[in-house]
């Protein structure tokens, strides 16, 4: 089939590049001109593992090239994905003014009957009024269907998950649709939901805020966990061990970040909203998640008394590992609230650097080797946790601290461990180490 992905961004391109990969004639269709260059060159603008190669070979073999231009892109497509980005307004509700610039596009360019299905999340009833507007924009001969197909992909994991996904979730109330929909994805051989264009919708919504509520919730519970001296992760497996409960989104943190789960999570309390149903269950993830953000802080503040004049190491700047994305990400909330207790910050991550940089700028300095960011540090907060922090050799914080505290956000060390080190060891919801007298005055 001929498939075109309108957005470059991190869902487009994966979907670009695998349908590519699984045998399909696509074209990626960008705004940006400087983007479609470097991926024309084989080169993506992010990092996501396993995706560079792939776009490469399919490149090469002709099965997906890039464009800027809407009547190459679109005339000839017998699908066409939307992927555009909906970022959030000042509000928390969906900016969906790129999804109906590319409709309008659509619109005014294609020259045969078409699906268009909408890969972006967009709060239930933008379909239809997609609908809308392809019955005023659109030539009277050609047929154009709406199709509501959210993504689940994770990044850091988003070319496994494309090819390996729990479900394929495809609204739409026309059964042509639907079952060139299923034609398509039928050979991937992951289970296909069939929906109204609603629930499709909202399928997406309540499934990342459930997912964010499991999160808030093991975080709740280790919180509790830290004052009545259980163990976290003890409690976390045991929960997870009940099927109806499942171990995913069970690990307790300083909260999840991201592009996808804080912005879903507040439009679905203003969906909610709008249809006068005070969503206060979500509205409480919310809450606790912001209050995780800040909980290291705060523990460090009351080790400490002041922060003022402390250098601190701030290991992990991506909101997870795998990712050079820091959209949402804690560590943000960590420097931010450092910086106005007036400490020091040295900045690690082995890949998220330069986007770091671009949004905080110098006020803070930035490493890309550990040694270097924990070197004479009063104290250490680990905000990601990525495989080169975990297996750091644990003998690396005394020798190269003023003082071996560490503050660990996303419980990277086992608790066994960490007993055999000179060191003060604050994690999440676990009992701390103190092998390290720490002096205030320090
Ligand atoms: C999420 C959804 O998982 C995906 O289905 C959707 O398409 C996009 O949003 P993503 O944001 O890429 O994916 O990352 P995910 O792995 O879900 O993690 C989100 C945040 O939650 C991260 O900050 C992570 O650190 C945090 N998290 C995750 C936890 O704190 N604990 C957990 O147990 C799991």
């Amino acid at each position: 089939m001929k498939i075109t992905v309108a957005g470059a961004g991190n869902v487009g391109l994966v979907t670009a590049v695998c349908f590519a990969e699984a045998g399909h004639q696509v074209t990626c269709l960008d705004t940006q001109k400087e983007k479609i260059e470097m991926l024309e060159k084989g080169h993506i603008p992010f990092f996501e593992p396993g995706l560079e190669p792939l776009l490469e070979k399919n490149l090469l073999n002709g099965q997906l090239c890039f464009t800027t231009n809407p009547n190459q892109a679109y005339s000839e497509a017998d699908i066409i994905f939307i992927a555009v980005g909906t970022p959030e307004k000042k509000d928390g509700a969906v900016d969906v003014s790129y999804i109906y610039a590319a409709v309008y596009t659509i619109a005014n360019t294609i020259q045969k009957d078409v699906i268009v299905c909408t890969k972006s999340t967009v709060p239930v009833g933008t379909n239809d009024t997609i609908k809308q507007i392809f019955q005023q924009r659109k030539p009277r001969h050609i047929k154009v269907d709406v199709v509501s197909n959210p993504e689940f992909l994770r990044e850091g994991s988003a070319v496994m998950d494309f090819f390996l996904g729990d479900r394929i979730v495809i609204g739409t109330d026309n059964p042509k649709a639907a079952s060139i929909m299923e034609q398509l994805y039928l050979p991937l051989k992951i289970p296909i939901l069939f929906t109204d264009i609603r629930s499709a919708e909202m399928i997406k919504y309540a499934s990342n805020a459930f997912l964010a509520t499991k999160i808030s919730f093991i975080n709740e519970i280790s919180n509790i966990c830290d004052k009545v001296g259980a163990n976290i992760e003890e409690v976390s497996y045991g929960m997870g061990m009940d099927k109806r409960i499942g171990t995913s989104n069970l690990q307790a943190g300083i909260g999840y970040g991201g592009s996808c789960f804080p912005k879903d999570t507040k439009a679905l309390v203003q969906l909610a909203g709008n249809v006068h149903h005070p969503f206060e269950l979500l509205e409480s993830v919310i809450k606790v998640n912001q209050h995780q953000h800040s909980l290291l802080v705060s523990k460090a503040k009351e080790m400490f008394g002041s922060l003022k004049g402390k250098k601190a190491a701030l290991l992990g700047l991506a909101f997870k590992p795998e990712t050079d994305d820091i959209r949402e990400a804690v560590s943000l909330t960590i420097i931010k609230e450092l910086l106005e207790e007036g400490s020091i910050i040295t900045a690690y991550d082995p890949i998220a650097v330069p986007n770091a940089h671009k949004v905080i700028g110098n006020s803070i300095e930035y490493t890309t080797n550990i040694r270097q960011a924990l070197k004479g540090a009063d104290f250490a907060v680990i905000a990601t946790e990525w495989d080169q922090i975990k297996h750091l050799s644990l003998d690396t914080y005394a020798a190269y601290m003023k003082e071996p505290i560490v503050f660990d956000g996303r419980n990277c060390y086992s608790l066994k461990d960490m007993e055999r080190y000179p060191i003060t060891y604050v994690s999440i919801g676990r009992p701390t180490i103190a092998n390290v007298k720490h002096s205030p005055q320090h």
